[in-house]
């Protein structure tokens, strides 16, 4: 049933808020994150997400034909979050507010310390099931990056950005398929088959889960 997937996805970014609170003394927690012990900064994100997720899922819901509906919404607003931080103006705007933020109510620092806390909630070692996940931004060896944006989606989102020479499709398909297969544990192989020449961003992201899944009522 397609209502009972969404929302053991919604329980997935819930869980590990509240997993996120238990963990708030972790030494781990780097500088910049600064979770303060009673509201680690992912909630503040969370009805938003949340929000996020219920919208995509209905787009989702109303063009798919099938019953099963598999997607993570933490991930597209992860991806898509982290892209924010290289674009200005209206494209900017528009991507946060696609994701269901208004600048008026959380300051846009605190959306990525959110993000940054979510996810190291997540890719932290756990017992019982193996969690993680990774962004990759392949742009064009065109385009020069800065070393501000590189440096942000690296310590806030766990990405990393690759100069792709676009016009070598299959140069830049192997450096992308390389990546998620290392990401995966060889699990995903040749996710891009097609590749445009025109490209000049690809952005990648994966989740690696392994553990049991139990039937939710
Ligand atoms: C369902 O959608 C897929 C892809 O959009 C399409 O190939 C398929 O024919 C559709 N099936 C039905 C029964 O509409
Ligand atoms: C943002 O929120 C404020 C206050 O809730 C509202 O007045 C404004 O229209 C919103 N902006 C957008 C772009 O949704
Ligand atoms: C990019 O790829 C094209 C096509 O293979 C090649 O002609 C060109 O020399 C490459 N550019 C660089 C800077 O490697």
């Amino acid at each position: 049933m397609p209502s009972s997937i969404s929302w053991g996805l919604l329980l997935l970014a819930g869980l590990s808020c509240l997993a996120a609170g238990s963990l708030a003394e972790d030494a781990q927690e780097t500088d910049a994150s600064k979770p303060d012990q009673e509201h680690p900064a992912c909630h503040k994100i969370a009805p938003n997400l949340a929000e996020f997720a219920f919208s995509l899922y209905r787009v989702l819901a109303h063009e798919s034909n099938t019953t099963n509906i598999f997607f993570s919404p933490v991930s597209i607003a992860t991806a898509l979050a982290s892209l924010s931080l290289g674009t200005k103006a209206d494209t900017h705007t528009q991507i946060l507010e696609g994701l269901g933020f208004n600048n008026t109510d959380i300051p846009e620092a605190e959306i990525h310390q959110g993000f940054q806390h979510l996810l190291q909630t997540l890719n932290k070692p756990n017992r019982q099931l193996q969690l993680t996940t990774g962004s990759g931004l392949f742009i064009d060896h065109n385009l020069k990056l800065l070393d501000k944006f590189l440096e942000d989606v690296k310590n806030l989102y766990h990405s990393e950005a690759f100069s792709t020479n676009f016009t070598n499709t299959e140069e830049a398909k192997k450096q992308i398929n390389t990546y998620v297969e290392k990401g995966t544990h060889g699990k995903i192989v040749d996710l891009v088959k097609d590749l445009n020449r025109d490209s000049v961003l690809a952005l990648v992201n994966y989740i690696f889960f392994k553990g049991k899944m139990s039937q939710s009522a």
